[in-house]
């Protein structure tokens, strides 16, 4: 008895005289390219792999390739290239079936020792002589030893086969089952697979023992050959075999031999699987070259916490404690415990400038502040906390002017997620320091940055931030949509920011979205095609960097 699976042919097609390319017949380079070549007495040369298939295939008997390829000793691949290049030149004709293979899956292995466990419980039945007098269920399934899940599958194809009744608890077998119990069609189905014979298997049988695991279904493409008429006239008139050298070696060109040798023909347009290697993602390839970019224009980087107090994220931003972004439905609140160490000083002063306003005519919001909530930790939903960390002096210690800082990282926001808006983005966050800022110094930092990534037509909307006045949303201009899209926010800090601070000079700053960047670079029109589980490989694998 031979475990081997056997195959079972479940549809045949005749192959088009003209090749699908479905599978890959030749992968990569190829040696044996080389066709049907005749010497200059008119002999017909092949390679030799070639003329071994040839003089192993027959025109009465078809032959697998596999089959072919154990009588030859050669790679199936090989053989399978070879059979192609001769059916292209009419030597050969090559037939593909889809082939299904059926093992047993472990479980129908111990089925096939142990029994199915409806037969097992029916052996048992007959023993407790159910057949007369209905049989305690409990008993039966303890007599027939059946545990775990194969209590149920044994009731459900008890009663499924007809082998009897089960009624609360009862048994009582069938006087006349649909069957004959010694000949049950699965369990001699179960026998055939494992005998590799399932040429003749009902499909029905196997369906069902498909569906209770028992069984495993594969797939393959058979090919196989039959000599044409042109390969056996070939073959009468003879055949030589074409030595072709594949590569050409030091041996080769020192004996000179290289001049009468004949080279094998490279298929350069063979089809060959595509290696997808790894590759850095352009969303982190746009952020490196977004450093670059920032640093030749002598800008220095900024570190901080992802998680942080309030404090650093909204209060030193002079944003009311009340104000809607500081609410738990825009933030992700941390389950921590609060951050201490806070510059003290710093702490007074931010609280003052929201209680009473900072200047002559400055006059605060009048509204609660509440130190406890300032150091309350979140989510950062803008890196302008670590401006605030960097400007404070508290990061690096007390800075004059003129100063450039930047960073490129990611920050996170409880936005609906749609194709401009993921709940973490990375933020470009920059600020200048110096005497005199304008609008204008503004303006002509983001055009020289943007240039670099080829983006010249950016516009300017006024807007309104807590932290800074003027404030100005940044536009670009989709490439594929020619929509106006939002790319970044900026402006000048206030006095209530820049005083708590201790600073005395002007600091522009802005937040700008590196994603967005990105659509206006690439094109593409939505964020997750980049980002997160929907992301388009396709478009990750083959997008063309940018300069
Ligand atoms: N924090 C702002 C945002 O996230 C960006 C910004 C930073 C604006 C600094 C002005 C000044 O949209």
């Amino acid at each position: 008895m031979s475990l081997l699976p056997r195959q079972r042919y479940v549809s045949i097609r005749r192959r088009n005289p003209i090749r699908s390319d479905e599978t890959p017949r030749n992968v990569g380079f190829e040696s044996e390219r080389l066709t049907a070549r005749r010497t200059h007495t008119g002999t017909m040369r092949l390679p030799e792999t070639q003329l071994a298939l040839l003089e192993a295939a027959s025109a009465t008997e078809t032959k697998t390739v596999t089959q072919l390829a154990e009588e030859l000793g050669e790679d199936p691949a090989a053989v399978t290239r070879a059979a192609f290049e001769l059916e292209a030149e009419g030597l050969l004709a090559v037939e593909e079936h889809v082939a299904e293979t059926v093992t047993l899956t472990e479980e129908g292995k111990r089925y096939r020792i142990e029994g199915l466990p409806e037969l097992r419980l029916r052996t048992a039945a007959v023993e407790a002589g159910a057949d007369d007098e209905p049989a305690e269920m409990g008993q039966l399934i303890g007599a027939a030893e059946l545990d775990g899940p194969e209590v149920d599958i044994a009731l459900s194809n008890f009663a499924r086969k007809g082998y009897g009744d089960i009624d609360g608890g009862a048994v009582t077998l069938a006087a006349d089952p649909k069957h004959d119990p010694a000949a049950d069609p699965e369990a001699e189905a179960l026998d055939s697979i494992a005998d590799g014979e399932t040429g003749y298997l009902d499909s029905g049988i196997l369906d069902r023992l498909d569906s209770r695991g028992l069984v495993e279904r594969t797939e393959t493409t058979v090919r196989s050959v039959t000599l044409s008429e042109e390969g056996v006239t070939a073959l009468m008139e003879g055949v030589e075999a074409a030595e072709t050298v594949g590569a050409i070696t030091p041996e080769l060109l020192t004996s000179g031999e290289w001049e009468d040798v004949e080279f094998a023909e490279y298929n350069v347009e063979a089809d060959a699987e595509t290696d997808y290697g790894g590759k850095e993602h352009i969303l982190r390839r746009t952020a490196n070259r977004v450093k670059d970019v920032l640093v030749g224009m002598g800008f220095q980087e900024m570190e901080g916490p992802h998680a942080d107090a309030d404090f650093w994220i909204n209060d030193c931003l002079f944003m009311p404690q009340d104000h809607p972004a500081r609410t738990h439905w825009d933030r992700f609140e941390l389950d921590v415990p609060p951050m201490d160490e806070l510059p003290e000083g710093l702490v007074d002063r931010v609280e003052d400038a929201h209680r009473n306003g900072v200047g002559p005519d400055g006059d605060g919001y009048h509204s609660p502040w509440d130190e406890e909530f300032a150091r309350a930790v979140a989510l950062r939903g803008h890196t302008t906390s670590l401006s605030m960390r960097y400007l404070s002096g508290h990061a690096v210690g007390e800075l004059e002017p003129p100063q450039r800082y930047f960073s490129v990282r990611k920050v996170y926001r409880n936005d609906t997620l749609d194709p401009t808006h993921l709940l973490e983005f990375f933020q470009i966050e920059g600020w200048v320091m110096a005497e005199e800022l304008s609008v204008r110094d503004l303006m002509g930092t983001f055009t020289e940055f943007y240039e670099q990534f080829g983006i010249t037509d950016l516009e300017f909307k006024p807007h309104y931030n807590p932290y800074t006045e003027p404030s100005f949303e940044l536009f670009g201009k989709h490439p594929e949509t020619g929509e106006l899209i939002e790319i970044g926010n900026s402006g000048i800090f206030r006095e209530e920011v820049l005083s708590p601070l201790g600073v005395e000079c002007d600091v522009m700053a802005w937040g700008l979205a590196l994603e967005r960047l990105l659509m206006l670079m690439y094109g593409f029109e939505d964020i997750r095609d980049v980002h997160g589980t929907l992301c388009d490989l396709d478009l990750l694998r083959n997008v063309e960097v940018v300069y």
